[in-house]
């Protein structure tokens, strides 16, 4: 039997939703992995943090307003004291994403590692700003840094090179990314406007009340920024992807699409070539023949292109938190049962 003390850093929409995996399959992770946990930290920015070598009740954490109440250790000053006391063998770092610089996560997870602890995000900003200097690091202190949910949520993107695709080169890739713009393109053809696709994004909770990151293209431009940097080996950021979002499809675009028995996405791409790589998001007209023509509101699909299979593609059917936090879950498992 072996036990793990884990640490949540950031305790949103996927911090919440791994809290409740983690208490749904709590008793088939003993059964099956020989595995117990205790979550011995919580840190939130404006909600409080709570910390216990004992181990949290996720219940009470779940339910508390502020975290600071169920706190039996003095409370940390700020994010990095909590990361030194926590006490955890592995940090779930859930903050949301900074496009320009990876920070304040990167420092977050490099504390991480230097304590001790194997650390995994959602977040996409460390992916693309510091995935070798997190990686080096992980690898001398011994430990593991993954990030599977950083894009497609919980489809097996990152693993599936990693633990089933050995000796394959990646040469390119093709798809559609960005759940918000897919949505919005998808609701156009059912006759609605630009800014009511927008609102109703919005009202589900899938674009921020700022939706410039999807609609311009930078959420899927880090996407496949963490792709190629990972994936191809190639250090690319998001400002070196050509990109176009979708504001110029308008309602003549999307019906004249139709009439031609086509459809717009917002596709995401990168191709390894003799000088480098050429990687791009921007809206094109696809046709049946194309995996993505099907592809509709927030599914996402992307279509692999190695040297020694044909295109491999993964859809990933209406994700959310919850599949979000399969993704962290799955890293979780993968580190400590291999
Ligand atoms: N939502 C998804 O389905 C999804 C999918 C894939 C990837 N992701 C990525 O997962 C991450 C979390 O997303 P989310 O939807 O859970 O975001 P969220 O709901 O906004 O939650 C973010 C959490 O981080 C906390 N936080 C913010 N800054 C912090 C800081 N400096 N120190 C400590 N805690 C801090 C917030 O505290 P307060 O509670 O006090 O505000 C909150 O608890 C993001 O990077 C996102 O891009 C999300």
């Amino acid at each position: 039997m072996r036990h793990y003390r884990l640490a949540l850093l950031g305790f949103g929409n996927v911090g919440r939703a791994l809290s409740k995996l983690l208490l749904y399959k709590k008793e088939e992770l003993l059964q099956r992995y020989r595995l117990t946990f205790s979550i011995t930290g919580i840190a939130t920015k404006r909600h409080g943090m709570a910390i216990d070598s004992r181990g949290l009740d996720l219940n009470r954490a779940l339910a508390a307003s502020d975290l600071t109440s169920i706190s039996r250790l003095p409370i940390p000053r700020d994010t990095h004291e909590f990361i030194r006391r926590c006490g955890a063998n592995v940090l779930f770092e859930n903050t949301p994403v900074n496009y320009e610089t990876g920070q304040p996560a990167i420092d977050n997870l490099i504390l991480g590692l230097e304590a001790g602890m194997n650390v995994i995000t959602a977040n996409k900003g460390p992916v693309v700003h510091a995935y070798h200097q997190l990686s080096e690091l992980a690898e001398t202190r011994g430990r593991k840094f993954y990030f599977e949910s950083t894009v497609m949520d919980g489809a097996p993107i990152f693993s599936l090179f990693r633990e089933t695709l050995p000796g394959s080169n990646l040469l390119s890739f093709r798809g559609i990314l960005n759940s918000t713009t897919n949505m919005i393109l998808t609701r156009m053809e059912q006759g609605e406007s630009f800014e009511d696709a927008v609102a109703y994004s919005q009202k589900i909770g899938i674009a921020e009340t700022d939706p410039s990151g999807d609609i311009d293209g930078w959420d899927a431009a880090i996407k496949v920024s963490a792709l190629v940097t990972v994936l191809m080996g190639i250090p690319l950021k998001p400002g070196e992807v050509v990109r176009n979002g979708i504001r110029d499809i308008g309602p003549e675009q999307i019906s004249r699409a139709k009439s031609e028995g086509k459809r717009w996405k917002l596709v995401c791409a990168a191709r390894k070539t003799a000088s480098g790589i050429e990687a791009r998001v921007s809206p094109e007209l696809v046709g049946p023949d194309s995996p993505m023509f099907g592809v509709e509101g927030t599914t996402s699909i992307v279509q692999f292109e190695t040297d020694v299979l044909g295109l491999l593609s993964v859809i990933e059917v209406d994700p959310g938190p919850q599949t979000t936090a399969y993704g962290l879950l799955s890293d979780f498992l993968n580190l400590v049962t291999k």
